[in-house]
């Protein structure tokens, strides 16, 4: 695991997006994982602007959104489908079959949740995989418990992300309780994982996931699984990293390490 600490969200959000950037200029037909959520609104920021300033090409790229609600249409101001278009998709050129949102309202959640895993294999695999975390560990919406190898399902969301996201919502009651999500074991066979957390709120949920053992009590831990996975944070989201002083010296100290490769 890569640890990186920014003392801005903007530094992260630039450092995460150079990440994607220059995973799109090396291999233009790329797949990307996407999330939703207030966290990676930076890095589609800065996607935007490298697309607009310096010709950052997605005409062959493709996308698969991590999860969506049940029951929300894709035009749906709260919908995953929506918060894509409006943050990242109308403003760079993917075409629209390359773009991939687990859907609310399929009349049959078991096929399409199949669909979506085979989808995901046919164009190869996902590249990269970005990942917000919910102040209880989760990432996409695979809440506490969820199965460390759990495939795209739907899920029953608790009682605080609830909470947590009901602040995009008019009324707590308005946020759906179900949701459909990759898997744990669905994200983890991404080639590559960067998890990108900011402000105090998610100060424990990565102090669990880095530095407490693997859990399914928070899913954002399976990271320690996998080979090339890279936490982004600022130094708020990092306040509770008990080995905080070692990572940022191996961050000062990169420069100057061998190549790996
Ligand atoms: C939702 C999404 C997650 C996201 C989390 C955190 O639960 N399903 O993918 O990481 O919210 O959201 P935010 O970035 O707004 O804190």
């Amino acid at each position: 695991m890569e640890i990186l600490i920014y003392q801005t969200y903007e530094e992260l959000s630039k450092a995460s997006a150079q990440v994607v950037a220059d995973l799109i200029n090396s291999k233009p037909n790329a797949v990307l994982g996407l999330a939703t959520g207030s966290t990676p609104l930076g890095l589609y920021q800065e996607l935007i602007r490298m697309h607009k300033e310096e010709g950052l090409d997605f005409s062959h790229v493709s996308t698969f959104n991590l999860d969506e609600y049940v029951g929300l249409s894709p035009d749906h101001p709260q919908s995953y489908h929506y918060f894509m278009h409006e943050n990242l998709f109308k403003d760079i050129n993917i075409e629209p079959q390359n773009v991939h949102v687990p859907s609310g309202t399929t009349s049959n959640y078991h096929a399409f949740c199949q669909w979506y895993e085979q989808r995901i294999e046919q164009c190869g695999g996902i590249d990269i995989q970005v990942l917000g975390v919910g102040s209880d560990g989760h990432i996409a919406f695979n809440e506490p418990s969820s199965s460390l190898g759990s495939r795209t399902r739907i899920k029953t969301l608790s009682e605080q992300t609830i909470d947590d996201n009901a602040r995009f919502f008019e009324k707590k009651e308005q946020v759906p309780i179900y949701a459909i999500t990759m898997g744990v074991g669905t994200v983890l066979e991404a080639r590559k994982l960067i998890l990108l957390a900011n402000g105090t709120s998610k100060a424990q949920a990565i102090a669990d996931a880095i530095e407490k053992p693997v859990s399914s009590m928070c899913t954002a831990s399976a990271l320690q699984l996998h080979p090339d996975s890279i936490f982004f944070l600022d130094t708020q989201a990092a306040g509770k990293l008990k080995m905080l002083d070692y990572y940022q010296w191996i961050q000062a100290k990169k420069p100057g390490a061998p190549p790996s490769s």
